[in-house]
C-alpha cells in the first residue's frame, strides 16, 4: 500500500510516498527555519504563510520522484460524472498530521489533503504528529529493524513543543506516562540557546558548542546545573527552572566580565549533560517499572548524538534493546506520518478532518 504523507504542523513542509509503513519511495522536506533564525525563534505567522507558498510544490516534487510526472491538481471538468476528478495519482491513500503544532501551519495541510482526497477519492488518515515520531524507527535504510516485535515497549518523544513517555503495548495501544510541565526539552535547547547567543534552532548549535568545549578546553569554571525531577518518582519533565538556572549563570558571568567563548561552550556542554540526563533516567525507570522489551526514541531532540551516546552507555548492563531512528527522520518530515498512518490504518471521511493544535494521546 503506498501513503502519501503531508506534513506542516510547525516550520517544514514536508511530502513523502512510503510502501507498506516502511519502505520511503519519496520525501520531501522545505523549511523555513533560515527565516526564523533572524527572529530567533518561529513567529507562527511566518511559518503559515511559508507552508502555502511550498506545500504544492513540495507534493508535487514527492509524486515526480515516483510516478515521473505529477497529475494536475486541478479538477478537470466532466458532464458525465459527477465526480469532480478521475486521474489517479497512484497513491492509495493520503496520510496528515491534523496535531499538535501551530494553527495556522496546520490548516494549510489539513485543508491541502482534505481537498485532493476528494479530488482523487482516495481514503484519508489524520494522523497525530507526536506518534508519527516514532515511526521513523520502523522505515528506511533500515526497513523492519523493529522484527520480531519490540513491543511492549517504552517510548520517549522529545521535540521542540513535547517531551512525552509512552507505554507502547503495540501499534495503537499507546498509554501516556507522563509528559513536561511546562517547557519541552526542545524547547529547553531552544531557549538556552538564545541566553548564550546561539542560533537557532538551539539543539544542534548547543550540540556544536558542547562538543567543542568538550575536546579541549580548560575547565576551570565551576558551574553545575540542576536535573530537574530526576529522581523523583513520576514520570514527568520539567525544563524550565534549568533555563532559569541557566540565565543566572550567565547574568553572573557578565558580571564578573568573564562571559566569553570558553564560558558558552561550558555552559552549552553542562545545559545538554543536565536535559539529556534527565531524559536518559526517566526512560530506563520506566522501562524497569513496565519490565518492557525495548526502548524507542522520536522527535528532534533524539538527533542529539550525546543522546545517544548515553543511553547506549546506561543501558550497556541492561535487556532492553534500544531503537534509535536515523539522523535525517528524526526531525520533522512526512515519511513518519504515511508509515504511522499504514501501522494505525483508521481512514475517515475527508468532511470529518479538522486540525487541532492541542491534540494529546488518545
Ligand atoms: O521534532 P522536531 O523536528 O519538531 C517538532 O515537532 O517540534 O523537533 C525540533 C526540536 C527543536 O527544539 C530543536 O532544537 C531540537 O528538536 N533538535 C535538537 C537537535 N536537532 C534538533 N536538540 C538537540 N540536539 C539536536 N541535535
Ligand atoms: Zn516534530
Amino acid at each position: 500500500m503506498r501513503i502519501l504523507g503531508i506534513e506542516t504542523s510547525c516550520d517544514e513542509t514536508a511530502a513523502a510516498i512510503v510502501e507498506d509503513g516502511t519502505k520511503i519511495l519519496s520525501s520531501i522536506v522545505a523549511s523555513s527555519q533560515k527565516i526564523h533564525v533572524k527572529t530567533g525563534g518561529i513567529i507562527p505567522e511566518t511559518a503559515a504563510r511559508e507552508q502555502i507558498k511550498y506545500l504544492i510544490p513540495v507534493i508535487n516534487k514527492a509524486l515526480t520522484q515516483v510516478f515521473g510526472k505529477p497529475p494536475s491538481l486541478r479538477p478537470k471538468p466532466s458532464p458525465l460524472s459527477p465526480k469532480p476528478y478521475t486521474l489517479n495519482p497512484g497513491i492509495d491513500a493520503l496520510a496528515v498530521t491534523v496535531g499538535p503544532g501551530l494553527i495556522g501551519s496546520l490548516l494549510i495541510g489539513v485543508e491541502t489533503a482534505k481537498t485532493l482526497a476528494y479530488l482523487w477519492q482516495k481514503p484519508i488518515v489524520p494522523v497525530n504528529h507526536l506518534t508519527a515520531h516514532l515511526y521513523a524507527n520502523w522505515l528506511n535504510p533500515k526497513p523492519y529493524t523493529l522484527n520480531p516485535t519490540p513491543f511492549p515497549a517504552i517510548a520517549l518523544i522529545a521535540s521542540g513543543g513535547h517531551t512525552d513517555l509512552l507505554l507502547m503495548r503495540g501499534h495503537g495501544k499507546l498509554k501516556w506516562l507522563g509528559g513536561t510541565r511546562d517547557d519541552a526539552a526542545g524547547e529547553a535547547f531552544d531557549k538556552i540557546a538564545r541566553l548564550l547567543g546561539l542560533p537557532y534552532p538551539g539543539g544542534p548549535s548547543i550540540a556544536k558548542e558542547a562538543e567543542k568545549f568538550a575536546i579541549g578546553k580548560l575547565d576551570d569554571l565551576k558551574i553545575k546545573l540542576p536535573r530537574p525531577l530526576m529522581n523523583e518518582d513520576v514520570f514527568d519533565f520539567s525544563f524550565s527552572g534549568l533555563k532559569t538556572a541557566v540565565l543566572r549563570e550567565v547574568n553572573q558571568l557578565k558580571t564578573m566580565k568573564q562571559f566569553n567563548n570558553e564560558a558558552v561552550g561550558k555552559l552549552a556542554f553542562e545545559a545538554q549533560e543536565a536535559i539529556i540526563d534527565v531524559l536518559v533516567g526517566k526512560t530506563i525507570r520506566a522501562a524497569q517499572k513496565y519490565k518492557v522489551k525495548s526502548i524507542i526514541l522520536g522527535g528532534g531532540v533524539t538527533a542529539n548524538q550525546r543522546l545517544r551516546e548515553k543511553f547506549k552507555l546506561s543501558l550497556r548492563p541492561t535487556p532492553y534493546t534500544l531503537h534509535v531512528p536515523p539522523v535525517d527522520l528524526s526531525t520533522d518530515n512526512a515519511a513518519i506520518i504515511a508509515s504511522c498512518a499504514f501501522f494505525n490504518y483508521h481512514p475517515v471521511s475527508w468532511k470529518t478532518i479538522t486540525a487541532n493544535p492541542s491534540l494529546h494521546f488518545e
